[in-house]
């Protein structure tokens, strides 16, 4: 297959992770005879400082000239503890979300059994959670009107979803019920707000038209109890932007690390990958950044594109470098000194021999081709 994909790695850690999934997808494409090809654009806090717009718009016209976009990640402290600042390296991220019309951001949550002891929350909690969050990712509160009062001392942002917009992300999430364990939990407020009533309702005519799948409902504070209290419940959670935004990250703690948590964001036409967390600047260049959640953000373009050995591959690999301790501090006590890079390394090495049985710690040679 030809794949035209652009790569906007962002700030932080962006640049670093990024760089090792595209080492994973050029491995997949070697050995699955497919071409990849790779165009680099520039997004956020990096993106200000050269051209003084988070998403300039030759990197939107790079998206929109490819099949498919890679992001890293987006955000620098110089925004973040400067209220004032007009321009900030998320708005970059939010309005590609917005041009691209990328509606649903799918995001899957999964215990993995090497890790569950990584987790703060108890291995009998945790142990076989499967979870896929669907959340509404261009509209809501990040997208409604804003508004500053002139003497500064009154702020508001408007919640606002329409029939149309519930409408399609709840049938893609009813639909990956079918293919999972038929459950969806509808995350809202309906007891508070109107947004979230008609979320209720919509979603409920929706569901008339899959008879297999269950439909739940949960306020989204007794749904951030229950993520953790006791996740296996949990299915497919469907919800708006910004409760989506909280709950998942809140769920990434059953994995172990937000750097294992990748995501996909699709549209009608368009569709980017991103881990889940954000930029990092402590970690910046320090080798230390878990590179697993931006691979997986990889096979997950892979899966977009129907590739699934491809997929299952990448899945694989990483499975194996978690369980052989090949990974980053956040998720290894045991060796301090694996690399973001080396962690890349291994993942690659076993694309191009996922039959070695031999693989261990102790024999490894970690960044080369060659596993003894
Ligand atoms: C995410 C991030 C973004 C969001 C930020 C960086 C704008 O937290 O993708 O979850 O809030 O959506
Ligand atoms: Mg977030």
């Amino acid at each position: 297959m030809n794949l035209n994909i652009a790569v906007l790695p962002g700030d932080g850690i962006g640049p670093e992770v990024t760089s090792q999934a595209i080492k994973v997808l050029k491995a997949i494409a070697t050995e699955f005879d497919h071409n990849f090809k790779f165009t680099n654009a520039d997004v956020g806090a990096i993106a200000i400082d050269k051209y003084n717009d988070p998403l300039p718009e030759e990197t939107l016209d790079v998206c929109m000239s490819t099949d498919a976009i890679l992001f890293g990640a987006i955000g620098d402290p110089k925004y973040d503890n400067d209220p004032t600042a007009k321009v900030r390296p998320e708005q970059g991220l939010l309005k590609l979300r917005k041009e691209l019309g990328l509606f649903a951001n799918i995001r899957p949550v999964k215990a993995y059994e090497t890790l569950l002891e990584k987790s703060p929350l108890k291995r009998n909690i945790i142990e076989g959670t499967d979870i896929s969050i669907y959340r509404e990712l261009t509209g809501g509160i990040y997208f409604g009107e804003k508004h500053l009062s002139e003497d500064g001392n009154v702020a508001s942002d408007l919640c606002e979803y329409s029939r149309e917009e519930i409408e399609r992300i709840a049938h893609l999430a009813f639909k990956a019920a079918q293919s999972r364990n038929y459950k969806v939990t509808l995350v809202d407020k309906a007891n508070v707000l109107e947004s979230s009533r008609l979320w209720r309702k919509v979603v409920g005519e929706v569901a008339e038209q899959y008879k297999d799948v269950t439909l739940d409902f949960l306020f989204v504070d007794n749904a951030a109890m229950q993520m953790i209290l006791n996740p296996k419940q949990f299915d497919v959670v469907l919800t708006e932007n910004m409760f989506g935004d909280i709950i998942s990250d809140e769920a990434s703690v059953i994995g172990g690390s937000i750097g294992l948590l990748a995501s996909a964001s699709v549209g009608e036409k368009y569709a980017m990958f991103e881990p889940i967390h954000g930029s990092f600047p402590q970690a910046k260049g320090r080798g230390i950044a878990n590179p697993i959640a931006s691979i997986l953000s990889a096979a997950m373009l892979l899966e977009h594109f129907n590739l699934h050995n491809e997929a299952e591959l990448v899945n694989l690999a990483v499975e194996k470098s978690l369980k052989l301790h090949i990974s980053t501090p956040d998720v290894n006590e045991k060796h301090d000194n694996i690399t973001t890079n080396k962690v890349g390394d291994f993942i690659q090495d076993f694309i191009h021999n996922p039959n070695d049985t031999n693989l261990n710690f102790t024999n490894i040679h970690l960044g080369q081709s060659t596993i003894i």
